[in-house]
């Protein structure tokens, strides 16, 4: 069957469709039916079976006779470490952690919050929790503790894994004493705190509270797979909305094994045993889908790689990987392209090299442009897929479904809508718009298996944040098209997120930052365009009047107010004093027109600004920059 058969086999059925995927997964009690749609516009999948996560990720390929074949090749340039773990070290190694986890009173539906770096014990510690039917809530190390402490008081876990340390180039990040920040400001503390203990930074312990990993895991009594119905959920992730806090994405158990296994095959084209590589970090949803869980599920050898494109030690090191694993599938997103072209714009080190086994390149987390598209292409010889997903869907909601049928790829376009998505054009009253024009992108409900059923103790939020603009719809939050072929165009987002290196942040949590600063009377933040990282976040202050501080002072404060509340990952450098903001009479800020004078494109006037002189203040503040034509 070609892809528009299999498009078309789950419009007609969607339960037999989704059914038939469920038989690829082990059940305890296997679902009778696929959707419940007794709660709408609320929907669930496989409510009525029972199953465990690690136990199709990890145990039950020992049992089939992968025991020796590698679960996870570590590979970090920065320690100068390679190891590789077997399916059946894995589970014994899971089935510890897990043991000391219940040890220490975890057990099913209990919160633990995993705070790790990129090494193997990041995905044995969320195998661990799906052992025993606890919910993790990794958070990226990238974070400040700040950041650390609003997910802990939404979650309220009991338990806390953390590595001692992170490594990034040039410098160690110790992890504990952000934790220890974190659990300070927190008002719900954790009973327990199980630490990795790296050797590139020791972590100092708290009596009572504190364990170390290797002393718990050596003590415990190895635990077993604990079974949790079909709409359990496997873990929360947070990610940015259009406030400070943070949404706490929900992911089902049942539906997650589904999903994340068929897109193994239908999209990435690995069968059991092929080495798969997704160069991204744990604390991310790539993280989540595809270093940790869909190629264990799917029997697959992950590679859990801790460097960067670039600097670990060259921009040579992901073909080195490639060559040496042996990876058949590479995903990670297009800013590392850039990364290593604009270190190696000839592909000199690729030529060191030989890549031959490796099907496809895919890419994902952020607006793929055509000239890397065009470049990786040309240098690796490989396909390159273009993929649009979310932390809110878990996996591909358009993609090119080569393991079915390769589709031409039309640079630009991510390609088409995936089994499970029925994706339309709306405009602003919700009414399907004709091919090829732009328009809010929305799915009609209900979502596929293994998208968020809900946000984590935010019902109402969820609600409100993706139900109600159209009704009947998921809102995705990005606008686009669908030409005459029936390819999406992911134009912009809708909200105001911004994307950063392909990390997902928003300006108005960056907003509230800066307007915490004693002297900034007002702000805004915009994302404007940048040749790396596709975006960066950029301030405007306007500072109250007769403050004692220099403008320069002021800016320092904030940008180091920046990384200490949000951390290094905002990537927040840019920052300009304003004596007012653009807005329109009725108060709003234009922010939409300023992202255009940074970025130097044409704009139109809007017709309901207050004063435009005040844009030419905006456009001199840019320029020394290197914005708005400087
Ligand atoms: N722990 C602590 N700090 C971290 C971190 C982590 N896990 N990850 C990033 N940071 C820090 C970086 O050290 C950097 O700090 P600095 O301001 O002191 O230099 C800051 O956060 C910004 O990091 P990043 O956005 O990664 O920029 P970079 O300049 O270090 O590297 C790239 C740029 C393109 C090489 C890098 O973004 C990259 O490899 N991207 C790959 C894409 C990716 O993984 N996307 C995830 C979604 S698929
Ligand atoms: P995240 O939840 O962090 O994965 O970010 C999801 C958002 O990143 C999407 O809503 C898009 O705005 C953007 N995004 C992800 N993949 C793509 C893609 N292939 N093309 C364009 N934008 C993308």
């Amino acid at each position: 069957m070609g892809y528009a058969e299999v498009y078309k086999s789950w419009q007609d059925d969607p339960e037999a469709y989704w059914m038939a995927q469920a038989e690829a997964i082990d059940w305890v009690t296997p679902p009778r039916r696929a959707l419940d749609d007794s709660k709408a516009p609320l929907y669930r999948w496989f409510t009525d079976a029972t199953v465990n996560t690690c136990y199709n990720a990890v145990d039950r390929h020992v049992e089939n006779g992968r025991g020796d074949q590698a679960a996870i090749i570590y590979d970090s340039p920065v320690t100068d470490t390679k190891r590789t773990i077997t399916y059946a070290q894995l589970q014994t190694r899971v089935a510890a952690l897990a043991g000391a986890l219940r040890d220490k009173g975890i057990t099913k539906g209990d919160r633990v919050i995993i705070y790790m770096p990129m090494v193997p014990e990041a995905l044995e510690a969320m195998l661990a929790c799906a052992r025993l039917g606890a919910i993790h809530s990794v958070v990226f190390g990238g974070f400040a503790a700040n950041e650390l402490a609003v997910r802990i008081d939404d979650a309220t876990p009991k338990a806390i894994i953390a590595g001692s340390c992170g490594i990034e180039p040039g410098r160690v990040v110790e992890y504990k004493p952000l934790l220890d920040g974190a659990i300070e400001m927190a008002s719900h503390k954790p009973d327990v705190c199980i630490i990795l203990q790296r050797e590139q930074a020791r972590a100092g312990m708290i009596a009572g509270r504190d364990f170390d990993w290797h002393e718990v895991t050596a003590k415990a009594t190895p635990a077993d797979c604990v079974p949790v119905p079909g709409d359990h959920p496997a873990y929360i992730l947070y990610t940015s909305g259009t406030t400070g806090a943070p949404k706490g994405v929900v992911r089902p158990t049942a539906g997650h094994l589904v999903a994340l296994n068929w897109t193994m095959k239908a999209i990435y084209q690995c069968d059991p045993g092929d080495v798969f590589w997704a160069a991204s970090d744990v604390g991310w949803v790539v993280g989540h889908s595809y270093i940790c869980y869909a190629p264990l599920i799917h029997g697959n050898t992950t590679v859990v790689f801790e460097g960067k494109p670039v600097g670990t030690p060259d921009a040579g090191t992901f073909w080195r990987v490639i060559s040496e694993h042996d990876v058949r599938s590479f995903f990670t997103a297009p800013t590392a392209f850039r990364a290593i072209k604009r270190e190696d714009p000839t592909g000199e080190e690729i030529k060191k090299y030989d890549i031959s086994r490796l099907r496809a390149l895919y890419l994902a987390g952020e607006r793929a442009d055509p000239d890397t598209i065009q470049w990786a292409q040309k240098i690796m010889g490989v396909p390159v897929y273009d993929h649009w997903w979310q932390t809110e869907t878990g996996y591909t909601i358009a993609g090119n479904p080569a393991g079915i049928e390769a589709l031409p790829v039309k640079i630009g376009s991510p390609t088409v809508a995936m089994p499970g998505y029925d994706v339309q054009i709306l405009d602003d009253a919700g009414h399907p718009v004709p091919k090829g024009e732009l328009g809010a992108i929305a799915v009609k409900l209900p979502l596929p298996p293994g998208t968020l059923p809900t946000l984590w103790n935010a019902e109402d939020r969820f609600i409100k944040s993706y139900l109600n603009t159209f009704p009947g719809y998921y809102e995705t939050g990005d606008a686009g098209m669908i030409d005459e072929d029936g390819y999406l165009y992911i134009m912009a987002r809708t909200d105001d997120v911004i994307n950063v290196a392909g990390h997902r942040l928003s300006t108005g949590a960056m907003e509230e930052v800066l307007a915490n600063h004693p002297d900034v009377a007002e702000c805004a933040v915009i994302g404007v365009t940048d040749q790396l990282k596709g975006q960066l976040p950029m301030g405007f202050v306007c500072t109250n009047k007769g403050t004692a501080k220099s403008d320069d002072e002021i800016k320092a404060e904030c940008i180091k107010m920046m990384r200490d509340t949000i951390g290094p990952v905002a990537a927040f450098k840019l920052i300009a004093v304003v004596d007012r903001l653009p807005k329109t009479r009725s108060g709003k800020i234009l922010r939409g027109t300023m992202v255009k004078i940074a970025d130097n494109a044409d704009f139109k006037m809007p017709a309901t600004i207050d004063d435009p002189a005040i844009l030419d203040e905006i456009k001199r503040a840019l320029q020394p920059m290197g914005y708005a034509g400087g």
